[in-house]
This record gives structure tokens, sequence and C-alpha cells, in this order.
């Protein structure tokens, strides 16, 4: 089912705005993670979706209804939150049945469903436990498979895997991937960990302070960001920042001057300082001096001094270690200048370079 938010507002208290403007469409069949930091409007955003808050002003629409005006229950979705919320003295195959037994579906019938999802999430060996008796993974493997029960028109995913340890969550992310294109449902995951958003969803929306920051491809989020915040927020190392008149003198030949009077910051990726200059997309050199290298496993980092600030890079790992001052270049690719509001004016290919 597609979802539409026409200039939908929420305000808690009638003065401020929580969410300000929204205007989005999630196409039908997509898996779309919102993304953001705390308090920045994810569970918000997705509330209204549900129905469980209605919106202050605009208009949500599923597919070509307007739903604005429709309670959780009218707008059919399935909801799974970061406490599973199982019935603990139910079995699993009752508590994937239980949303069909309150619509008062046959018991061969709903069992007959149960069945069918526990098999849809690997939990069909599990059907008589109790909640009580599974692991968290498989716990929530239950409250997918229970979310799924009515045929939802959407799947709403409030940071489902928080609870769970490091290598369950990405066993799980692939899980959630999985079963999503299975059945194909349009599901909306919330997350604040961009390591989840970026491998499973077919789109990200990045929420910063009940505002879109960014909606598009995960790829387009690392190579174009739109704006500074999520330059700085999407990228592991984060993104080198530094004021972008420090750079002038290298960059005079290679920018247009009407970009560099506007620039005010310069953002560049750590895999866009390199030591030579290859052809791999070159956009200037720039004379630095080797503070650190360090190698960690198979991750190696160094630091330059450049112009009293100080630069983080992936590619420097074969550098000698005497070599304290030099030139390096940066790439093309990961390099981004951004204007006074921290909109993005140069880099990935930003429309008026
Ligand atoms: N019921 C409420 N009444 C008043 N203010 C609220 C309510 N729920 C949330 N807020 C406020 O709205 C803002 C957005 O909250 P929201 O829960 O949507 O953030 P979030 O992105 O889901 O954060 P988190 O990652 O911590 O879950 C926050 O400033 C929060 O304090
Ligand atoms: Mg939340």
């Amino acid at each position: 089912m597609k979802v539409t938010f026409k200039d939908v507002r929420l305000s808690y208290d009638g003065k401020t705005d929580t969410l300000k403007q929204l205007n989005f469409t999630i196409p039908d069949g997509a898996l779309v993670s919102l993304l953001g930091p705390s308090g920045g409007g994810k569970t918000t955003t997705l509330n209204l979706i549900s129905g469980l808050l209605p919106a202050t002003s605009g208009q949500i629409f599923f597919g070509d209804t307007d739903v604005t005006k429709q309670d959780a229950l009218q707008r059919k979705v399935g909801m799974v939150f970061q406490n599973y919320a199982l019935y603990p003295h139910l079995s699993v195959r009752d508590n994937i049945a239980f949303p069909l037994k309150m619509q008062h579906v046959a018991k061969a019938e709903r069992y007959q469903k149960a069945e069918e999802l526990a098999k849809l999430v690997h939990v069909d060996d599990q059907l008589n436990k109790k909640p009580g008796e599974l692991s968290g993974g498989q716990q929530q493997r239950v409250a997918i498979a229970r979310a799924l029960a009515k045929s939802p028109s959407l799947l709403l995913l409030d940071e489902p895997l928080s609870n769970l340890d490091a290598r369950l969550r990405i066993e799980m992310r692939e899980e959630i991937r999985r079963i999503q294109r299975e059945t194909g449902v349009t599901t909306i995951f919330v997350t604040h960990d961009q390591d989840e958003a970026l491998h499973i969803s077919d789109a990200i929306m990045v929420l910063n302070d009940g505002r879109i920051q960014q909606f598009s491809t995960p790829t387009q989020l690392y190579d174009r960001p739109e704006n500074l915040f999520v330059a700085k927020f999407i990228g592991e190392p984060v993104i080198n920042t530094l004021p972008a008149e420090k750079l002038a003198a290298d960059l005079t030949n290679h920018i247009d001057g009407d970009i560099l009077v506007r620039a005010e910051t310069a953002g560049i990726r750590s895999e866009a300082i390199v030591p030579n200059d290859y052809g791999q997309g070159v956009l200037t050199q720039i004379h630095a001096s080797l503070h650190q290298a360090q190698k960690y496993g198979r991750e190696a980092t160094a630091t330059l001094d450049y112009q009293g600030e100080t630069l983080l890079s992936t590619e420097l790992a074969g550098l000698p270690r005497d070599q304290s001052e030099g030139d390096f270049f940066l790439t093309r690719a990961g390099f981004f200048l951004f204007d006074n509001r921290g909109e993005l004016i140069y880099g990935g290919d930003a429309d008026d370079q």
C-alpha cells in the first residue's frame, strides 16, 4: 500500500510543532526506514501512519484513499514494537492466531494461518511453547508473525531489534528483509542505527528536529548528502568537516569561483584522502603532515594535520612512518561543499556545479 503525507503537522501541546510540514510518498511494496537521532520524530511519524495519533493538520493517504480521520483499526496496519509484547500465558500458536481470534475467525482456519506464518518466520518448531521459553530473536519473530496475521495493509516496526544483542540484530535484520520480500507487504522500519537502515532499506527517510532531512536510497544518502546534517549523520568514520576557506587556495583552480564564495563548510570522507594521484578522479592536491597511523585488524586510519585541522584518512595504510610531511590528494567522490545554511552546493554531482 502506497502511503502519502500532505503537509502533515503534529503538535502534542498545541503550541510547538513536533513535526513541521511532512510531505512524502512511500511506494507500494517498499521497505523504508525512518532513521534519525533520539527525539527526531520517528515514533511520532510512525504513530501518525498507524492512526494511533491524529494529525494536527494535513492529510494522510493510503493508496488514493484519504485515511486522515480513520483510527488504527480501520487502517488495518500490523505493528511490532521494541518490547515484543507477546501474551505470556498463550502458546506461540495462540499468540500468532490472536488477532484472528479477535476477528472471530474459526479455530481451524486461524491455526492454519498461524502455522503458515510460523513457517514464514522460522518458528514452526516452537508452536507449543510459551513466549518465556523463547530467545529474544524468536520472540521477535513471533511478534512479526502476529503482526502479519491479519494480512495488514502495512507492517510498521518501531526499533524491533534494539533489545537484541549485536549478532542477533544482524541476523534478524536480514530476516526482516527476507520476510518483507516474501510477503511484499509495504514495511516501515524505525531505527536509530544507520548500519541497520543502510543494509535493509529500499529507501531511508532521515528525520531530525521534526523535519525530513533527506529521503532517498542508501547509496544516495552516502554519496550525495543533501545537507551537512546528513553528511555528518551517515558514514563511519564520521566525515571530516572544516571551514571551506581553509581549502580556498587548493580549490581555486578546480571549482567555480561563485560556488567557492558561497561555501562555508567542506566535508571530506575519510576514503577521499589518498596518497597518490592514480587517476581515481582526483580533485586537488593538498600539502599536509602525517600525524599518526594506526592499524586495528583490517582497519587502518591515519590523521593528517592540514592548516591546523585534523583530517582522518582510511587510505594511507602503506605509507612510510617517517614521511611526516608531504603531498596528498582529495578525490572528487566524497568531497562536498555546504553553504551557510548547511545545504549541499558542490559534490556528489550536485546540480549547480
Ligand atoms: N506523548 C508525547 N507528548 C509530548 N511530547 C512528546 C510525546 N511523545 C514524544 N514527544 C516529543 O516529541 C519529540 C519526538 O519524539 P519521538 O518519540 O517521535 O522521537 P524518536 O525519533 O522516536 O526518538 P527515539 O529514538 O528516542 O525513540 C520529542 O521531542 C519528544 O519529547
Ligand atoms: Mg522512538
